[in-house]
């Protein structure tokens, strides 16, 4: 279980998240969705502390962490919640001068101290889960985005997060390529992986996702599951925001 609870963050005087809390089980997938700047990035890089929430507490499985401003969070409380979080960034972020295989063994060799032989294993079944067992041995800059994007899964699931944390993940693709990446992510949700998911694709959050977040301005319009949420939202706002999207995708429940 994940729990955020009172979340608020400011950069400056701009506060970006206001009193967010939510609940993210076991097992279960989360969109998060909303117009550009309504602070779904920032949300997702405060779960794993890549941005310190101003306050209110972050809690996975059994790390909790309190956030209060002036208050200072030791090293072994951030790196024991951000131990248990995978991040798939839009661009990728894979390291240029590694291969695939590399890119997925690297937090196994270098945080973990697996040896080597049984890194390297383990980084080849995670490839051949994301589909990419064949580019083991490609340059990241030899791979299409969408092979980039499945690469950057693999490794984030290297270390067995609790949850994976993914920021648009099919927005840098053309259709065609991010269809490749909602087929692996929709595996992973069917195996069981927890994910949050920031997006506005549409047909990625009603394939994957169970449970859907509407984030404005900072704050929570609303949430509920997805088919709610897309279907038949309660919130005018949402209403809105879910219509505008379907016309520019084509439309929730359609597969586009
Ligand atoms: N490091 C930062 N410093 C100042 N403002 C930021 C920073 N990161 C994000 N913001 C602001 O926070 C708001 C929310 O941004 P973001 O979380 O990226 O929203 P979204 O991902 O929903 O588009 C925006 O107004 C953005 O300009
Ligand atoms: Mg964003």
């Amino acid at each position: 279980m994940i729990e955020l609870s009172h979340i608020h963050k400011n950069f400056g005087d701009l506060q970006v998240i206001d009193d967010v809390s939510l609940k993210v089980n076991e097992g279960s997938v989360t969109a998060l969705v909303g117009p550009s700047g309504g602070g779904k990035s920032t949300l997702l890089r405060c779960i794993n502390l890549l941005e310190t929430p101003t306050s209110g507490s972050i809690r996975i499985g059994d790390a909790v962490v309190d956030f209060a401003p002036g208050k200072k969070v030791g090293w072994d409380a951030i790196q024991k919640l951000r131990r248990q979080t995978g991040m798939v960034f839009q661009n990728f972020q894979l390291f240029p001068h590694r291969t695939a295989l590399e890119n997925v063994m690297e937090g196994l060799l270098t945080v973990l101290k697996w040896p080597r032989a049984k890194a390297e294993s383990h980084a080849r079944e995670l490839l051949t889960k994301v589909g990419m067992a064949h580019k083991a041995d490609a340059w990241p800059a030899t791979l299409s985005g969408g092979q980039q994007q499945r690469v950057a899964i693999a490794r984030a699931l290297a270390m067995s997060p609790r949850v994976l944390l993914c920021d648009e993940p099919t927005s840098a693709l053309d259709p065609e390529l991010a269809t490749e990446v909602v087929e692996v992510l929709s595996k992973l949700a069917a195996e069981g992986t927890t994910m949050v998911i920031a997006t506005h694709d549409l047909r990625l959050a009603s394939r994957v996702a169970d449970h859907a977040v509407f984030l404005e301005a900072g704050k929570v319009v609303e949430q509920g599951s997805a088919d709610m949420i897309f279907g038949a939202p309660k919130q005018e706002r949402t209403r809105r925001f879910v219509s505008s999207i379907n016309a520019s995708q084509g439309g929730y429940g359609e597969g586009i």
